[in-house]
């Protein structure tokens, strides 16, 4: 079989995506219609002309632009619905999807709303396609700490059904620090810990999600590499790096898919997988990723299968469940 075929069939878990980023331009304009929104762009290709981004705060403005399309039950659970079916043909037998409460709430949607049509389309993605699926909730870290406790205090009702709180948005000017007191709580409740790091942020962001907020992933984590000492802690905390290099390449974290790091990652000892971010807004899917940077970085069946593996090692399954994918 051809490199693209065999990466569609290694089995595969997505451990970075955010449901509100894979909102595609069709199904857009569809919600806008549903719902009677007027929204910025008249056609299709427009909004993908729109999907050009010189850093991560150009994104943003876009991507929560496009989320107010999001307003019932129904369309949440159209979003994850076609982004589970989108994964399931791609190769991904396990899915951990973000979601960003306080995108929703601010503009008056009820956290019930987001959360009942979500967790109605995992429910059906693992009924028809045998998958398994968990949920992070992300507080944005551009708004207060404040915000961020009344979002823990809404989940409060659904704490079983979520596996993991996350920490996402304009990363410069809003070190991890900011939410170690909200992580912690977070923690006391049973939940796991991510955050994106490293992103565009430095090494010292990196750092503090490991020191303060004591993470279990880190999203992202690209910018660790520029500090030894950095890799050394994160190799010997076996720590999991969720990369998505796309998403790099769109957001101008790399220049060129042929500089990635990628592979030195792996050859630092570090535990990195492949994910795809914002799939709608960075142009591929999961499989997408590992076959733009098999072709970028020349990896070879082994290094891919090592990704996958690290995807459900990294995982926030059970170990048996994890021991069975290996
Ligand atoms: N970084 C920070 N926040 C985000 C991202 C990202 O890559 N995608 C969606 N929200
Ligand atoms: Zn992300």
């Amino acid at each position: 079989a051809d490199l693209g075929s065999f990466i569609t069939a290694l089995p595969k878990a997505e451990l970075h995506l955010h449901i509100e980023g894979s909102l595609e331009p069709e199904l857009m304009f569809a919600l806008a219609e549903r719902n009677g929104i007027t929204i910025p762009y008249r056609s299709v290709e427009e909004v993908r002309a729109a999907y050009a981004f010189s850093n991560l705060q150009d994104f943003l403005d876009i991507y929560y632009a496009g989320a107010a399309v999001l307003q019932t039950r129904a369309d949440f659970h159209d979003l994850a619905t076609a982004y589970f079916d989108r994964a399931a043909a791609d190769g991904v037998i396990h899915a951990e999807i973000m979601f960003d409460p306080q995108t929703h709430t601010e503009r008056g949607v009820a956290f019930a709303i987001v959360i009942e049509g979500l967790l109605s389309a995992m429910a059906q993605a693992e009924a028809r396609h045998g998958m398994t699926t968990r949920l992070i909730l992300c507080f944005l870290r551009h708004l207060s700490e404040e915000a961020a406790f009344a979002t823990l205090a809404e989940a409060e009702p659904w704490l079983e059904h979520i596996t993991a709180v996350g920490l996402d948005s304009s990363e410069l000017g809003h070190p991890p620090a900011k939410f170690a007191r909200v992580f912690a709580a977070a923690r006391a409740k049973g939940l796991k810990i991510t955050a994106h790091a490293g992103e565009e942020g430095p090494p010292a962001y990196v750092w503090e999600v490991l020191d303060i907020i004591g993470t279990d992933r880190i999203d992202h984590g690209n910018r660790a590499l520029e500090d030894a000492a950095l890799v050394e802690r994160l190799r010997t905390a076996d720590m999991t790096l969720t990369v998505c290099p796309l998403s790099n390449l769109k957001l101008c974290v790399v220049d060129d898919l042929a500089n990635h790091p990628i592979d030195r990652m792996l050859a630092a000892g570090l535990k990195a997988t492949l994910n795809s971010d914002d799939p709608a807004y960075f142009g591929g899917t999961i499989a997408d990723n590992y076959r733009a940077v098999a072709q970028a970085r020349g990896l070879d069946r082994a290094a891919l299968a090592t990704l996958a593996r690290n995807s459900f090692t990294g995982s926030f399954l059970p170990h048996e469940t994890i021991a069975s994918h290996l």
